[in-house]
């Protein structure tokens, strides 16, 4: 193995810090603690576990979590209306709404009526055309933390080739956007690419967020490109154990590439931290407090 290993948990516990300090500064500037309100409907196991973590993690970064825990048979309406109150309470900085959401309700409808200025998830079709058009909103924390992780070891990703293997709403839809904003030459390729190898082969960045195991294998990657792993992938092994593994073939790509994500500890832990920086940025905003965004 040749590549570093970009320890996505070490700059995510720095993150937390940095965020927790600031919103200690907050809540002395405001008189209040920044809010940050999940919402969880019914008792699919892996959010329960999700939902637990944003909690305590913004407890320990000095923003209030609160969390409603809604019923499996909730329906659109009730869930609506919380949504409303949530909107009109002076106390929510963030809205988060846990998905995937029970099968009667429409989650479009849902992120559409959460307010677009607390929308932290960057999931609002507003925030996504902020984002494509270049104007302060929200942006998804998985992309905006695998864009930190890449700044950190790269420097400037100017003129850099890079592909982007997804083109989900949460993640490779917006990763492309972020990496145009930062000039790079982007591809999106997905299911239907034609030669996929070839694609990654000539990139110097490679962000995989597809959820096929090991789809990304080392033979493609271009030597010393910068690899950043999104997929969460459990597999079972031959002798009836399980591992997670990315959607990069991890071993064969560490032999290639110049730094590499790794799986567990590698995109996964930015997710909440970054959360919890776009709630205290929401919460900068909406006291009309001065914040150097750029900074957290
Ligand atoms: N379910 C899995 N990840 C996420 C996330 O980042 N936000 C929301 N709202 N639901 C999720």
């Amino acid at each position: 193995m040749s590549a570093t290993i970009i320890d996505g948990k070490a700059f995510a516990a720095s993150l937390r810090e940095r965020v927790g300090a600031v919103a200690a500064d907050f809540a002395r500037a405001a008189g209040r603690q920044a809010g940050l309100t999940v919402v969880l409907v019914g008792e699919d196991a892996a959010s329960s576990v999700y939902v637990r973590s944003k909690e305590r993690a913004s407890i320990a970064a000095n923003i209030a979590g609160t969390v409603h825990r809604l019923p499996a048979t909730t329906t659109q309406d009730e869930l609506l209306a919380l949504v409303a109150t949530l909107n009109a309470d002076p106390a929510v900085d963030g809205i988060l709404v846990q998905l995937p959401l029970p099968k009667q309700i429409d989650s479009h409808a849902i992120i559409a009526a959460i307010d677009p200025d607390k929308d932290v998830d960057g999931f609002h079709p507003v925030n996504a055309g902020r984002l494509a058009s270049g104007l302060p909103g929200f942006v998804p924390c998985t992309p905006l933390g695998c864009l930190m992780l890449l700044k950190d070891r790269l420097g400037s990703l100017s003129g850099l080739e890079a592909v982007v293997v997804g083109r989900s709403n949460i993640v490779g839809k917006p990763m492309a956007q972020l990496l145009l904003a930062e000039s790079c030459t982007v591809t999106i390729a997905h299911s239907r690419t034609r030669d996929l190898a070839a694609t990654v082969g000539r990139s110097d960045i490679v962000v995989a967020a597809v959820g096929v195991p090991e789809l990304v294998r080392g033979a493609w990657i271009k030597p010393g490109a910068t690899v950043i792993d999104v997929g969460i992938n459990r597999v079972t092994l031959a002798d009836g154990t399980s591992k997670l593994v990315g959607d990069v073939a991890f071993e064969e790509a560490a032999d290639v590439a110049g730094a590499i994500t790794p799986v567990p500890g590698g995109v996964g832990p930015m997710t909440i931290a970054v959360l919890l920086r776009n709630t205290l940025v929401s919460a900068y905003r909406r006291e009309g407090l001065a914040l150097d965004e750029s900074a957290l």
